[in-house]
């Protein structure tokens, strides 16, 4: 087999086989294919696109290039969730351990931010002394004991999407339905989980800018995951504005904390809700949606989802006691106020300029080496569809650095816009995929 003749191949749009992927994508893996070869293959499929076969084909052979985690040890029906990326979403940090408290185990593996989105490993070394690096040994015990543990993915989870990814990022062709959906459910699959729960972000601040390739995507990867045996769900949720109210690290994890007290933001509380009764559906907990949510509901009210989280976070060597002193997390020198410049309603945040400005003040990386401000970001006091007055304060810049926050206030003022009227409405949750 020669890797010309592939690329030759999918450049006229024929159908690769699975023997032709896996010879791609283990030699690529291993170093004998070259970035060049490699390139001109993801351009052709990029323009060519791949079947359902293929892209199934693809996850496989990716799934298999690395170490795959054996839950097999933990009780229950492994669930797991993931998003496929946006500013302010902190959802897992109050929805995995609200799951865990119905008896839904979560053995799940975070990544780190980068660029305009957060990662929730990041977010959750806000807690003083938390571990985000467990052997394999205190992941299941962890799981099994405590219902839920999250720890950073494993080095050699899924090599083959490392190199990928990266080529992708310098190459033009990370936008590509098949890709993406192979590289996310290629990471689902080798963790190890039963049923998988997906939250793909639709707008703006999300890869996918419209609902219709929302959409698209969510129904590849359900398919994927169903095709092997990992009963999969898709949420397609709203990313034109950032989530909740809070952007930077332990300000989101102070807020996913008051979701927990019965003090969240309303679309914080609906996504989490939304996620979790599927959850509890995947993992035989409930028998309908409406069930589900009704479960959860009672735990944030009688206070169990919030012991599971002070659990979780003292099983991994987490000061728990910040979770009832909210004063303990790092706290930034300043916090400014952004003033309306106008009367109006909000017809638009712009998500991604507001994770970018976040990111410029510190809260997230630029770069793979740069070095996070747990402490900083922002703080909005109105969300779209809110009325305004000229003067009324519309976010809260949290700043370390004094030479920043001009620049960040202004930039904010230009991204959070203030119209006559709200225009069209856009729901939180578009569509479910089954
Ligand atoms: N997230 C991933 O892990 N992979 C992609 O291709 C896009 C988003």
């Amino acid at each position: 087999m020669r890797m010309y003749d592939i690329i030759l191949k999918k450049r006229k749009g024929i159908e690769l086989t699975k023997e032709e992927i896996e010879f791609f994508v283990n030699g690529y893996t291993n170093g004998e294919i070259p970035d060049y070869q490699a390139s001109a293959l993801l351009m052709a499929i990029f323009f060519n696109k791949m079947s359902k076969e293929e892209t199934k084909n693809l996850t496989m052979a990716m799934v298999n290039s690395g170490d795959k985690i054996d839950l097999s040890s933990i009780k229950g029906v492994k669930v797991d969730k993931h998003s496929t990326g946006g500013v302010g979403d902190k959802t897992s940090i109050c929805l995995t351990p609200l799951v865990a408290s119905l008896g839904v185990p979560v053995a799940k593996m975070s990544g780190r931010g980068l660029g305009h989105t957060g990662g929730t490993i990041d977010k959750l070394e806000s807690f003083k002394g938390f571990s985000v690096e467990l052997t394999e040994e205190e992941f299941i015990k962890n799981s099994n004991e405590v219902g839920v543990c999250i720890v950073g993915q494993s080095a050699n989870l899924v090599p083959a999407d490392k190199k990928l990814y990266a080529l992708r990022d310098v190459t033009a062709t990370v936008e590509d339905i098949s890709l993406i959906a192979s590289s996310i459910m290629s990471k689902k699959i080798a963790s190890g989980a039963d049923a998988i729960v997906l939250d793909v972000k639709v707008g703006e601040g999300a890869f996918m800018k419209t609902p219709e390739q929302a959409k698209e995507l969510a129904r590849e990867m359900v398919d994927i995951g169903n095709s092997l045996g990992r009963k999969t769900i898709a949420v397609i949720s709203d990313m034109d504005q950032p989530l909740g109210n809070a952007v930077g690290n332990a300000l989101e994890v102070k807020e996913a904390i008051e979701l927990l007290k019965g003090n969240g933001p309303k679309d914080l509380l609906e996504l989490t809700l939304t996620l979790g009764s599927n959850m509890l559906v995947c993992a035989n907990k409930a028998s309908s949606f409406e069930e589900g949510k009704a479960l959860l509901e009672e735990n944030i009210k009688n206070g169990k989802g919030l012991e599971k989280l002070k659990e979780f976070v003292k099983a991994q060597g987490g000061d728990a006691s910040y979770i009832d002193d909210l004063d303990k997390f790092p706290k930034a020198k300043h916090i400014v106020e952004v003033r309306a410049l106008e009367d109006g309603v909000i017809s638009k945040i712009h998500a991604e300029q507001v994770g970018i400005i976040a990111m410029k003040i510190g809260a997230g990386r630029e770069t793979k080496e740069s070095i996070i401000d747990l402490a900083v970001g922002i703080v909005f006091n109105k969300k779209r569809g809110d009325k305004v007055k000229k003067g009324d304060v519309l976010a809260y810049i949290h700043s370390n650095n004094e030479n920043n926050i001009e620049e960040a206030k202004s930039e904010l003022l230009k991204n959070v816009i203030i119209s006559d009227t709200l225009g069209k409405e856009t729901p939180l949750i578009y569509d479910i995929v089954k």
